[in-house]
């Protein structure tokens, strides 16, 4: 179902049941949940973050106001009571600020393929470097310069059609969208101190083989949340419900249907 409110922040909404928000990954869309649409038993909403997808982009953004833009939605929605958050990589970073910002809006979070820390010196030069190549060539060179690292080796050739969709997805981001959320990932803050806070039963999952973000960063969160449930997903690299949907869907359903 598609769906645009008042702030045209686009979202798809699928499935019955209580809510789960999630947040998709740099420099992807809500399309990047299609496996899961109506396959974890619960009512999905999916929104395209500025500038991703059919939303229209904005000037600047930060992981806080991309949050803000999240509890929007459900304002709009009318769902003010507690429901599931999470997010994938850049989506993990956002579901933290929301964590952060709106405690008594989340019941449950769910950390896929991301981490807590900050971005180090040399990331936030390597954020740099790529926001003024952008902004030369075109947000092509990110999706170039990312692809063959999303996806565990094997999936390339073994779910051709997965790294296909992955490159028609990221063919979707604007420039401007492509820009502000390399500045947003470049200046999020450290959640490292706010892990042990987070009370809510939190669901951390990640591919064994991720080039992007090594799994021990999952096992760190795991360790430091008080309710936390660490799942690693073999045989999946970056984007775990994509490369293996039916292992990540049931999982996730198990997750909801034990809060
Ligand atoms: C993502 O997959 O959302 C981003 O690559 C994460 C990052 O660049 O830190």
């Amino acid at each position: 179902m598609e769906n645009t409110q008042t702030l045209s922040l686009h979202f798809e909404e699928n499935g019955s049941g209580k809510p789960l928000l999630l947040i998709h990954g740099f420099p992807f869309s809500s399309r990047m949940w299609a496996a899961q649409s109506d396959a974890l038993g619960a009512r999905l909403l999916a929104p395209d973050l500025p500038g991703f997808g059919d939303s229209a982009a904005v000037d600047a953004a930060s992981v806080e106001s991309y949050a803000e833009d999240c509890v929007a939605l459900l304002d709009a929605l009318d769902i003010l009571e507690p429901v599931a958050v999470g997010g994938l990589s850049m989506g993990g970073y956002i579901a933290l600020a929301f964590a952060r910002l709106f405690p008594e809006r989340v019941g449950a979070l769910l950390l896929l393929s991301t981490r807590a820390g900050a971005d180090s010196a040399e990331a936030k030069a390597g954020r740099d470097a790529t926001i003024a190549k952008v902004q030369e060539q075109g947000p092509g060179v990110v999706a170039e310069g990312m692809f063959p690292k999303l996806l565990a080796p094997d999936t390339y050739t073994a779910q051709p059609a997965v790294a296909a969709e992955l490159q028609a997805i990221m063919a979707t981001a604007s420039q401007a969208g492509v820009v502000a959320a390399l500045g947003a990932m470049r200046d999020r803050p450290d959640a490292s101190q706010l892990l042990p806070q987070l009370h809510m039963p939190t669901l951390v999952v990640h591919g064994v083989q991720d080039q992007v973000i090594p799994y021990s960063e999952a096992e760190a969160m795991a360790a430091a949340l008080p309710n936390g449930q660490l799942e690693l997903i073999e045989g999946a690299g970056h984007v775990p419900n994509l490369e293996q949907p039916q292992r990540f869907n049931q999982i996730v359903r198990d997750f909801l249907a034990s809060i």
